[in-house]
């Protein structure tokens, strides 16, 4: 069996109580941040951005998973790695020259990641795949925490699951994000997602020891 990672999304944490929800997190034994950042331009919202990053940097040891959702984001590589940043994904929709990008990020000394939307195809990133780290399938249109996971997203990731194992690509993180609870992870993680991004599912009402320790079940019961 895989190792699953366990990523929460902070954007669904109480942000006045941000480095509180962080180390709970960090304590219920989640596997790093996803740090969710938007531009109001790629997506219809504005979230959180460097400072940010860092402030979170100062207050956990975990990995720093940056999810770009900005138009052009060789702009700020540099900048988030500086804040803090041990992984940086980028959307291939946001991107001019993906593998420059995916390059620029190598060089700063960090993981680097490409994101799909929904409706995206995979030959999207067929060329790239091998110099990736990871690759983020989106399973709701990116933008907002609390959405509905998109049904077809499934059979989306059990393709890429076939082509990474068939291409020998087998350590690259196949990372879902949107609309994942304890109520279908088990299924994600099934069809072949390796990392699971959760952001109302961890910061829901619940204590978040509580809602980690429900995802881990539900993927190994
Ligand atoms: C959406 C973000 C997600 C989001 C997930 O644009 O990329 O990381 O915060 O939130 P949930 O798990 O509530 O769908
Ligand atoms: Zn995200």
């Amino acid at each position: 069996q895989r190792l699953i990672r366990l990523m929460p999304s902070i954007l669904a944490a109480d942000f006045l109580r941000l480095g509180e929800q962080a180390r709970e997190v960090a304590e219920a034994g989640a596997d790093g941040l996803h740090i969710d950042v938007m531009d109001g331009l790629f997506v219809p919202n504005i979230s959180i951005g460097i400072p940010v990053v860092a402030a979170l940097r100062r207050a956990v040891d975990l990995p720093l998973d940056c999810h770009l959702m900005i138009v052009d984001p060789e702009r700020y590589l540099e900048a988030f790695v500086t804040a803090g940043a041990t992984h940086i994904t980028v959307h291939v929709e946001a991107c001019r020259h993906l593998h420059r990008t995916i390059q620029q990020i190598h060089d700063l000394g960090v993981t680097a990641g490409v994101a799909l939307n929904p409706a995206t195809s995979l030959t999207a990133i067929e060329d790239i795949l091998p110099d990736l780290d990871l690759v983020l399938m989106m399973s709701v249109d990116p933008g907002f925490s609390g959405q509905t996971y998109i049904p077809r997203s499934t059979a989306k990731i059990a393709r890429l699951r076939r082509i990474l194992d068939e291409c020998g690509l087998q350590h690259i993180e196949l990372q879902v994000d949107g609309g994942i609870s304890a109520a279908n992870v088990a299924d994600v993680v099934g069809a072949g997602a390796t990392s699971i991004v959760a952001g109302t599912g961890v910061f829901n009402s619940l204590p978040i020891a509580e809602t980690i320790q429900a995802l881990r079940w539900a993927i190994q019961p």
